[in-house]
Formats: structure tokens, C-alpha cells, sequence
């Protein structure tokens, strides 16, 4: 497997489109309330991307999505289709994947989980599931592989109950939306495909984890993968450069402590 070394001009492209996909998820976070429909979120998103930051929402139109962003609801998985008829309520919880692509031509992938209201189960389901991601993220630094990212996930998802989704995963990001390689969250590699890191990489982790069993299925839309027991599923992702000494995370918002990463 070839994967993309970045050169110093395209890692300063995949940090303008890492701040721009974060800024998207800033702009939407006060208006993520109960009431709102994910179609009029989709709608704010489009018109910021376009209007405010000049760049593109990367999934319209890619292999067919109809919407700019992905809204997934409770047992969605991922890739749910905004919709004008789904308004929030409270006790619900949904993840937010926002794709944008500069006018430079690179990518910035970015996902997080909004409770609406209160909801005790989802509140530990999105806080273990970030903390997956963030235990992940802690080890990126030239020479780890990535089983090693994936058992960090597999371990936190097993010793709290839930089970890590197998059917999606991370991906290489740079000029394209998807690039080698595959992010595996669980334990699953093979040798082949188990590659080293090294400086100059970039990729997102992007972990969906369920209270339920790790099976999904997709919906006859195409696109909407839910849980087949329609347990509850959450996922929080990244965009991340390996550095020289460690990791820099291109997609990081205001709202996120990444103290940890500190050496
Ligand atoms: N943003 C998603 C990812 O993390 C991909 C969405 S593809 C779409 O890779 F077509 F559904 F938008
Ligand atoms: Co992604
Ligand atoms: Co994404």
C-alpha cells in the first residue's frame, strides 16, 4: 500500500481545511436544540461552507449523497440524510459530519455527538466513544501501526459494554476525500495492511461505537447505516497530520481539551 507523504505546502492546505471544518461545527453547535430539523442544520452548513468560507460541502453529490452534511440519529450509524421532517427532540442524540473542501482542493472530515436535552445512556455512550477516539489519537507518532490505534479503541469500547462497528471505517485524507488507508477501530488488521505511521501522514480516526451488538445494516435510501439491533451507536472523528514528535490534530475545535496530547 502506497499512503501519501504531505509536503510542506499540502500540510498547510490540510490545516486551512482542518480549522474550516472545525469552524463549521462551532458555528452549529448553538443551534443544535431541541425543535430544529436536520434539514434546516444541513441548509446552515451548506450556506456557511459556500458563503463565509468559500469552499465546497465534500459529501453533495459524492457517489450520490443529496445532502452537505451527514445527521445521525440514536441507532443511525452513520451517513443519515438530513431531512426537513426530522426536527430534534429532547433525549435524543446525533452525530454531525461535516466534510469541506477548500478552494485549494483539500479535505477537512470532522464529526461530533450533540445530546439534545438530558439522556443518561447516551451521555456515557458519547463520552466513552470520544474518549476512544482520544485514547487513539494519544499514540499517533511515527513508527506506532495502526492495529495499535485500533486495539486502544477495541480495549476502551470492551471494558465499558459496547461493541465497535466493523462495516466503516477511517480513511487517508488529503486532495482526496477518501485515500489509502483504511482505519480500522478494532482488532482486525491484516499484516499487510497493518502499516507504519511516518511523519507527513494524514488521516482520520473516526470511531462508531454501539450499546448494542457491532452489526449494521443500510437502509433502502442507499446511504442511512443503522444498528441491527437498533441499539444506540456514536462516533466522534478527526483529522490528523503525524508530526516528527507526535500528532497534530488538524480539525480541533474551541470546545476540546487536548491537553493530553502534551508531552
Ligand atoms: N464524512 C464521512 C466520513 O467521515 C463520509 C460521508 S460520505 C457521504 O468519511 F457521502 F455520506 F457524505
Ligand atoms: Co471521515
Ligand atoms: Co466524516
Amino acid at each position: 500500500m502506497n499512503v501519501a507523504i504531505k509536503t510542506p505546502d499540502e500540510i498547510d492546505k490540510m490545516r486551512e481545511a482542518g480549522r474550516q471544518a472545525a469552524s463549521v461545527l462551532e458555528m452549529l453547535a448553538p443551534r443544535v436544540q431541541a425543535g430544529i430539523s436536520t434539514g434546516e442544520l444541513d441548509r446552515l452548513c451548506h450556506d456557511y461552507i459556500l458563503d463565509e468560507l468559500g469552499s465546497t460541502p465534500a459529501p453533495l453529490d459524492y457517489h450520490g449523497f443529496p445532502k452537505s452534511i451527514c445527521t445521525s440519529l440514536n441507532h443511525v450509524v452513520c451517513h443519515g440524510i438530513p431531512d426537513d421532517a426530522k426536527k430534534l427532540k429532547k433525549g435524543d442524540i446525533m452525530n454531525i459530519d461535516i466534510t469541506v473542501r477548500t478552494a485549494d482542493g483539500y479535505h477537512g472530515d470532522s464529526s461530533m455527538m450533540f445530546i439534545i436535552g438530558e439522556s443518561i445512556q447516551g451521555e456515557r455512550l458519547c463520552r466513552v466513544t470520544q474518549e476512544c477516539l482520544y485514547h487513539s489519537i494519544a499514540l499517533v507518532r511515527p513508527g506506532v501501526r495502526l492495529s495499535e490505534l485500533a486495539r486502544a479503541i477495541q480495549q476502551h469500547a470492551d471494558a465499558n459494554g459496547y461493541s465497535v462497528v466493523r462495516d466503516f471505517c477511517g480513511h487517508g485524507i488529503g486532495a482526496g476525500f477518501h485515500e489509502d488507508p483504511q482505519i480500522l477501530h478494532y482488532d482486525g488488521y491484516a499484516p499487510e495492511a497493518d502499516i507504519e505511521l511516518a511523519a507527513g501522514m494524514c488521516f482520520t480516526i473516526e470511531p462508531m461505537i454501539n450499546l448494542g451488538g457491532y452489526q449494521t445494516k443500510v437502509l433502502r435510501d442507499g446511504w442511512t447505516a443503522v444498528t441491527r439491533d437498533k441499539s444506540l451507536s456514536a462516533q466522534w472523528e478527526h483529522t490528523l497530520l503525524v508530526t516528527e514528535t507526535g500528532v497534530e490534530v488538524l480539525t480541533a475545535r474551541g470546545d476540546e481539551d487536548l491537553a493530553f496530547l502534551d508531552p
